[in-house]
């Protein structure tokens, strides 16, 4: 999952930087440069982000050469020695790596027996012990056929001006610039220097000089590329004022929906809904992770509401191992933000290989999802830089809901209207106060039926990620199968009721839970009666609107309600422990 970028060009160091800060949400568990400077290495590493290898760094504003890395690690420890940028074994050699190399072990011992000495505890390591001296295409050609597993490398020598690359499975980019050339991970690295990049392609290898790149394929015959213009308006960051990324993101939603609904609206998108139309199919697959899966799942209930065809939604990490119907009359629909989730894109070369049609809902249109799939349908979200995913869970649901709608010859365009206008991100104060109660808890849980119970999984996603409260979810009507048992004097159970018909039946199943000591919070749109509010010790009306899209509704507030038990708890919302936000490894 780790970031990766080099650099030549006029002041090196502040580039390297620069860039990691970007790719920081890849991974922060190490960072680390290489600067080629008259012939000789400067290094630098540190465990921890980006800020503390800037600390460290002695930034000269002279031309050079370098390659840096921000880390999730996969294989060894955090510690400087695993950090990125690896070296050969004489030292004239430096690698930095995304990805899994997966015959390591074995690589590592044959070297070993050859008396080549490891500092540290990385498959990256055994990459870079098997370079030595000068580069050359043909050593990392060498080198790529050695190797199997995933990989995106940049590498540099103290006898070469250039930088090597190669990769296969994890995201990497080629930039030219007026007076430099960049590689990186991610093309949010070039804003400021370049306005166009090459999407480098599995099995491609390179070099990389001063205005200049060589892309050679996995049958070593060198390619030409057309480059892709930069789209700078996407990258447009920053907080805002805001403290965190992840509160202006969760304000961001009400402009995601303002987006989709003026997009799809235009010739071109309506073009690509109808293309959508054309498929014939007979059975639905959601795929994705995470919160992209809930998303899925939430699409699920629109396509079995709407369209009469059998519809499936599954973890991506799940849905190649399975045995399935996939054929011809399958739609496939891949549900990724960054579209370069590894298991996502190898569930979609699965079902490609079946001969399934391959539509992708995601929020960058340069990813590899988006380039794979039959049909890219954007979200328009922007870049999202916290972890925790939330204007971009507002952005799939309301896709997924006007493809149900485009799909069963429904208008979808005044429900998402007016979810935009009535879109309420709730009582601060009262959301404070409940935050301050969660912050002090070891485990909450959470109930909710058909749609509430999809929302339920997602707020408790979301309450996992950045405060590590564990947080467990069950369809109100499991309680009684099992899960009361968890129910002790004081323990929290938030209970999600927007649904007319399922309300009252969900609101018995807290009251049983009252009776066995819990304390009761409800979030609903429904009336709530004096004798309810008697019951709960928190109540959250939000405002109403279309049914299926309550869950938006909905999200909105408890994306915020986890924001804040994370900042009373002084965690950070933007950088949770143990995660990144592009999962690029299996
Ligand atoms: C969301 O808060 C998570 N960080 C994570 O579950 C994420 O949704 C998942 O990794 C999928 O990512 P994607 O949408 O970029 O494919
Ligand atoms: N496997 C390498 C490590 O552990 C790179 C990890 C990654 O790309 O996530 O350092």
């Amino acid at each position: 999952m780790c970031g990766i970028i080099g650099y030549i060009g006029n002041n090196v160091e502040q580039k390297l930087l620069k860039g990691l800060e970007k790719l920081e949400y890849r991974g922060y568990d190490s960072a680390g440069l290489c600067v080629l400077r008259h012939g000789n290495f400067y290094v630098e590493k540190s465990k921890g982000s980006v800020e503390k290898l800037r600390e460290k760094t002695c930034v000269k504003s002279e031309f050079g050469l370098g390659i840096a890395h921000t880390r999730w690690a996969t294989h060894g420890k955090i510690t400087i020695e695993n950090a990125h940028p690896h070296f050969s074994s004489k030292g004239e050699v430096a690698l930095v790596h995304n990805g899994i190399i997966e015959n390591f072990e074995e690589l590592k011992s044959a070297l070993e027996e050859k008396g080549v000495y490891f500092y540290g505890e990385t498959d990256s390591e055994v990459a870079a012990k098997l370079l030595s001296g000068r580069l050359s295409l043909k050593k990392i050609q060498n080198l790529v056929k050695k190797i199997k597993g995933t990989y995106a490398f940049a590498i540099i020598s103290k006898k070469n001006n250039s930088i090597y690359f190669a990769k296969n499975k994890s995201p990497l980019y080629v930039a030219i610039g007026k007076d430099c050339s960049m590689i990186a991970s991610d093309p949010s690295c070039f804003v400021g220097a370049c306005d166009s990049f090459y999407p480098v392609d599995d099995g491609e290898y390179g070099k990389l000089d001063l205005k200049k790149v060589v892309f050679i394929d996995k049958h070593d015959k060198v390619v030409l590329k057309k480059s892709k213009k930069l789209d700078i308006d996407y990258f447009v960051d920053g907080k805002n004022g805001y403290e965190h990324f992840m509160l202006k993101e969760i304000y961001e939603s009400k402009n995601v929906l303002g987006n989709i609904i003026q997009n799809y609206s235009s010739p071109l998108y309506k073009k690509l809904l109808e293309k959508v139309t054309e498929i014939d199919f007979n059975r639905v697959y959601f795929v994705g992770c995470g919160t992209a899966y809930h998303a899925g799942l939430i699409g699920q209930r629109y396509f079995m509401n709407n369209i009469k065809k059998d519809v499936f939604c599954e973890r991506a990490s799940e849905f190649s191992y399975q045995n399935r119907i996939l054929d011809q009359k399958s739609l496939c629909v891949f549900i990724s933000q960054s579209g370069e989730t590894i298991d996502t894109i190898a569930s979609l070369d699965y079902a490609k290989r079946c001969g399934a049609k391959i539509v992708s809902i995601t929020n960058v249109s340069y990813s590899t999802i988006a380039c794979k799939a039959d049909i890219n349908l954007p979200i328009f979200a922007g870049p999202e830089i916290a972890v925790a995913s939330t204007k971009a869970f507002v952005g799939q649901c309301a896709v997924l809901f006007l493809l149900s709608k485009v799909l069963s010859g429904q208008n979808y365009i005044d429900d998402l209207v007016s979810l935009k206008e009535d879109l309420d991100f709730g009582d601060d104060e009262k959301l404070k106060r409940f935050a301050k109660k969660l912050a002090s808890e070891d485990k909450v849980l959470f109930i909710g039926r058909g749609f509430d119970y999809i929302t339920s999984l997602e707020a408790s996603l979301k309450l996992k990620e950045i405060s590590y409260i564990n947080s467990i979810v069950e369809p109100s009507g499991e309680l009684k199968h099992g899960p009361i048992a968890l129910v002790e004097e004081g323990t929290i159970l938030v209970v999600l009721a927007t649904e007319s018909e399922l309300f009252i039946k969900t609101i018995n199943n807290a009251y049983e839970t009252k009776s066995r000591g819990a304390k009761l919070c409800l979030v609903t749109n429904q009336i709530v009666t004096e004798t309810i509010q008697k019951e709960f010790d928190y109540v959250f009306k939000v405002k109403n609107t279309t049914s299926e899209l309550m869950p938006v509704q909905t999200i909105v507030l408890l994306q915020k309600l986890a924001y804040y038990v994370a900042v009373t708890k002084k965690t950070n919302p933007d950088k949770p422990r143990n995660l990144a936000k592009s999962v690029t490894v299996e």
